[in-house]
């Protein structure tokens, strides 16, 4: 396993990757309402990505057909966009979205409510967005990867909420994922020293019943075998001499 360490250059044009990540997943957030398709929704996040001269880097990904993952209610991730996937009241919809700036790429994944939910859909997705910024607090160069993993495992089942296995964060670059590999769930070692220059995605999958997911038989569809509500929120991020900086959070 081998992680490249970026130059400041390289984070110069990571950065800029990620702050117009983040203006689309603005743009994107907005969108979504009751009525609207999942379809709509990729055809805007393209439309944006590709109206700052950026590539969508999930599409044709793998032979992934669309630029945005939509996953909706009991979908975890890899959701494929359908004009027959119509939002309605109630349902929380995650988009992961990605772009390629200069050669560099950027991946992020917001949760949002279709209206008014339920209480424990909006605490899922608190308490999924909360995972990464408690895993991050360890993304500091000397420590290691897998203090990150451990703190968003125990983050999550402290509220009472399953850590999906099969799917992991990675690392980001000039490639969408790049090693390392990063479990939201602590596994055996301590993982590799976090060093600077390191970029990173973390991207907690959380689901309010049990942690298992299978495959629907689009085989990109991923949701949880008992049906039960599923949240994703990710960034991408550059270890630092000092606190982490998050590329994919942009406060103009
Ligand atoms: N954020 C996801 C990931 O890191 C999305 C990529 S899957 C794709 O795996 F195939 F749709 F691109
Ligand atoms: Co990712």
């Amino acid at each position: 396993m081998s992680v490249s360490i970026k130059s400041a250059k390289e984070i110069e044009l990571m950065r800029e990757a990620g702050r117009l990540l983040s203006i689309t997943h603005e743009e994107l957030g907005k969108a979504i309402k009751p009525g609207i398709s999942t379809y709509e929704i990729d055809r805007l996040g393209e439309e944006i990505i590709r109206s700052y001269g950026c590539i969508p880097n999930f599409l044709h990904y793998n032979g992934y057909p669309a630029s945005i993952c939509t996953s909706v209610n009991d979908e975890v991730v890899h959701g494929i966009p359908s004009k027959n996937r119509i939002l309605k009241e109630g349902d929380i919809i995650s988009l992961d979205a990605g772009l390629i700036y200069k050669g560099y790429h950027s991946d992020a994944a917001r949760t949002h409510a279709v209206g008014e939910v339920s209480a424990e859909a909006r605490r899922l997705m608190d308490v999924t967005k909360q995972c990464f910024f408690e895993g991050i607090k360890y993304a500091k160069a000397g420590n290691h990867l897998h203090e990150i993993s451990a703190a968003i495992q125990k983050f999550a089942e402290s509220n009472g909420f399953g850590v999906v296995r099969d799917l992991v964060g990675h690392g980001i670059g000039t490639h969408l994922h790049e090693d390392p590999q990063i479990p939201n769930f602590k596994p055996a070692g301590r993982g590799l020293k976090l060093r600077p220059g390191m970029t990173l995605a973390i991207e907690p999958m959380i689901t309010a019943g049990h942690y298992a997911v299978r495959w629907l038989d689009d085989d990109w569809t991923v949701v949880t075998k008992d049906g039960s509500l599923a949240s994703h929120y990710e960034n991408t991020i550059v270890i630092t001499e000092g606190e982490p900086e998050i590329l994919t959070i942009y406060q103009g």
